[in-house]
């Protein structure tokens, strides 16, 4: 059996998957069941320094669904914990004293002032918490308070912070970084300048999900008028996958401990955040829509691929894909795929067709009694036709071999670049020598 027990900048747990800090941990009786259920550990929600915030009595959620009313994407206006910090703390030492195995991780949130960390940080520290996440990221409500993003937005307040913490406290130090700026490489730089143990990423994304087109008043609405809100759930998984694996591969943060965020529902989907880097993965809007027992799928799935692929612990996957992430000038150009229908499976709804025919390259042609043909003189390899096909692995794409025709270059495909990586051509490996 995989080994799933992770050692994240010394923070022990049982298997690297973490609630997010969020509602689902923001007091002793969600996190007490989620660790029953199985959940290797916690970020506890934000705390703030007292007095507590006030939040919305309307609606805090939006939501994107999908055909089938599967949430896609999930929209917040919520603030930090509305709870007493005392409160908090109390409940926060009893289940670290309840649960040692687990990982108590304690989020926080104070004015940009070292008087402020000072004054929580040892609070934080007698409750036998394992680390702090600093939290950088929400993108309302605090951040018009000059907390959350509007820190996270600007690398030197990161650095700033992030040192007061690293000189205040024992604890590690996690700098949770926003989505919310142009380039992630640089407030992730900024962090570990600053002497951050990690980074965990990504908080969620400003957005405004619907308007309601009776009233105007965008969604969720208070009273006729809303706000934006934070963004996340599967929809966000790809930009999380990608700021991820910038951090992993940029020569200033590489080795940096990740711990990855953003929509991860499946085992498969924690897989990937692994093998682009994260030691460890935080999970929310997953919870949130199907209740703390996914923690059995999400454990049982991952160690049964582990066996599979002979993974033996989550080292041996960690950052595996981060090599195999590259910038565009270095991509084969010489790896030709065509398009290919497998006629027995094919429907003949014709999307194929109309995708190629209206916005692409009038590769497929339509014959008699609804057959659908790829030209193969014509066909670009942009694979539009298998991302509209509703049947899966109806359309697929086929490698050329070295030496085969092209039939829309009219060359063939270059046996000495068959195999590009190590190819002196390829300015990635000539860099390596
Ligand atoms: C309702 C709600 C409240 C949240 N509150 C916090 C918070 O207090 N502190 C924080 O760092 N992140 C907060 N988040 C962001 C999550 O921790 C997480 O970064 C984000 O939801 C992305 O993960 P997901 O796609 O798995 O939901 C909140 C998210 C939601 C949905």
């Amino acid at each position: 059996m995989a080994d799933l027990s992770t050692d994240f900048v010394g923070i022990k747990s049982p298997n690297p998957f973490w609630l997010a800090s969020a509602p689902p941990t923001d007091k002793e009786y969600n996190v007490r069941r989620a660790f029953e259920a199985g959940w290797g550990g916690v970020v506890w929600k934000t705390l703030g320094l007292d007095p507590h915030v006030v939040n919305v009595n309307g609606p805090r959620y939006g939501v994107i669904h999908g055909a089938d009313r599967r949430v896609l994407g999930l929209n917040n206006i919520e603030l930090i914990t509305d709870r007493p910090l005392e409160t908090n703390l109390r409940e926060i030492k009893t289940i670290k004293r309840d649960f040692p195995d687990r990982a108590m991780i304690v989020s926080l949130m104070v004015p940009c002032e070292e008087w402020a960390w000072k004054e929580i940080l040892p609070k934080v520290e007698e409750t036998g918490a394992d680390a702090i996440e600093l939290n950088f990221g929400c993108p309302h409500g605090m951040s018009e308070r000059g907390m959350g993003s509007a820190v996270g937005q600007v690398p030197d307040y990161i650095e700033m912070v992030t040192r007061w913490c690293k000189q205040n406290t024992r604890m590690p130090v996690l700098v949770k970084l926003t989505p919310n700026i142009t380039d992630i490489r640089y407030p992730a730089r900024a962090a570990h300048r600053g002497g951050a143990d990690a980074v965990s990423l990504i908080n969620t994304i400003s957005s405004i999900t619907s308007v309601n087109l009776d009233t105007f008043s965008p969604e969720p609405s208070i009273d006729g008028k809303g706000s934006h809100g934070g963004y996340c759930g599967p929809a966000v998984k790809p930009i999380a996958l990608n700021m991820v694996a910038e951090i992993a591969r940029d020569p200033e943060t590489r080795g940096l401990p990740i711990s990855g965020i953003g929509g991860i529902t499946t085992w498969r989907d924690a897989a990937e955040f692994m093998a682009l880097g994260s030691g460890s993965v935080q999970v929310c809007t997953a919870a949130m829509t199907y209740g703390f027992g996914i923690i059995k799928e999400l454990t049982a799935g991952l160690s049964r691929w582990m066996d599979e692929q002979g993974h033996e612990r989550l080292s041996d996957v960690v950052g595996r894909a981060v090599p195999n992430v590259t910038d565009w000038q270095y991509l084969n150009l010489n790896y030709v795929t065509k398009a290919q229908i497998d006629q027995d499976l094919c429907i003949k709804c014709g999307r194929c067709y109309a995708a190629c025919e209206d916005t692409s390259h009038q590769a497929i042609a339509i014959k008699e009694g609804r057959v659908f043909e790829v030209i193969d003189a014509e066909c670009v390899a942009c694979n539009l036709c298998v991302d509209v096909c509703p049947v899966e692995d109806c359309i697929t794409m086929r490698v050329l071999e070295p030496g085969e025709l092209d039939e829309r270059t009219g060359r063939k495909v270059a046996a000495e670049y068959a195999n590009w990586t190590t190819h002196p051509n390829n300015p990635s490996s000539q860099a390596a020598e």
